[in-house]
């Protein structure tokens, strides 16, 4: 790893879908310990950035740079060495529902756990401190042991981000995390995702529809509009003009 090299750098990146263009010409950088907030209208291209981002996708023209490397040149074991320095958390939760707490943290050890000891973790968890620390982290120490299924969503989402944080990555990347709770919820969430990047040091991008939310706690804000980059700013100068324009209807 190069270590004063960003953590996210995107040189002139396309994606195609089809003949359908989702990102058009992207340029960016992305530097440890960044927190920032992706907005922009549906369909405008958040998810296919983050995609890019922990490495799911890969860009039809282009190149993605995580960690100082050009992820198109990795060979498959470094590849997934660099893909386990990025956590991602999605809107849906994507926790395993029937499971018990510990076991989905617990998986955040996935790719650095042998499949035998992974497999042995789903009978006797292994590693109850690291996981139970994490719990504690996002304001659910009592949950250890619940079935995952019987929690409420934004209760499922901080068993998320505490998967995450046993994986300890060098950049979390979070796909519209509360798209789907109540503004109470969300605002927790968003609290907790500020506190963690913060104390961590850890770099922070995250999709958002909540403008609101973006403009407190985020510093720095990036909108896109139709796949490309309308504007890239430090929070305190986004006006309110510039978000008119982010949502404006287009032109027929
Ligand atoms: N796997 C895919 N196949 C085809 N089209 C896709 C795919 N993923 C995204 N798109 C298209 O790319 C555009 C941008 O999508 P997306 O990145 O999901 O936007 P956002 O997250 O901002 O709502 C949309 O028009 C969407 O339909
Ligand atoms: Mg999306």
């Amino acid at each position: 790893m190069i270590s004063d090299a960003p953590i996210f750098e995107l040189k002139n990146v396309t994606k195609q879908f089809g003949s359908f263009q989702s990102l058009t010409d992207i340029n960016l950088q992305i530097q440890a310990g960044d927190r920032v907030a992706l907005v922009g209208s549906s369909g405008a291209g958040k998810s296919t950035l983050i995609s890019l981002l922990n490495g799911t996708i890969v860009p039809t023209q282009g190149e993605v740079w995580v960690l100082g490397r050009n992820l198109a040149q990795l060979r498959p074991k470094l590849l997934r060495q660099i893909q386990r320095q990025i956590g991602t958390i999605y809107q849906q939760f994507h926790l395993v529902d029937n499971l018990r707490v510990i076991h989905n943290v617990n998986a955040g050890h996935l790719g650095r756990w042998s499949f035998p000891k992974a497999a042995l973790s789903l009978i006797q968890p292994l590693d109850v401190d690291t996981a139970a620390k994490a719990l504690i982290q996002v304001g659910i120490p009592e949950k250890l042991y619940e079935r995952t299924d019987r929690l409420s969503g934004g209760q499922q989402q901080r068993v998320a981000i505490a998967r995450v944080l046993v994986q300890n990555p060098a950049a979390i990347l979070a796909d519209e995390p509360i798209s789907s709770l109540d503004p109470e919820r969300s605002r927790e969430i968003m609290d907790i995702l500020r506190q963690l990047s913060q104390e961590t040091g850890k770099t922070l991008v995250t999709s958002i529809h909540a403008i609101e939310f973006a403009r407190s706690h985020y510093q720095r804000i990036i909108g896109l509009r139709q796949g490309r980059i309308l504007f890239d700013i430090a929070a305190e100068k986004l006006s309110d003009a510039m978000i008119e324009e982010l949502y404006k209807m287009d032109e027929a």
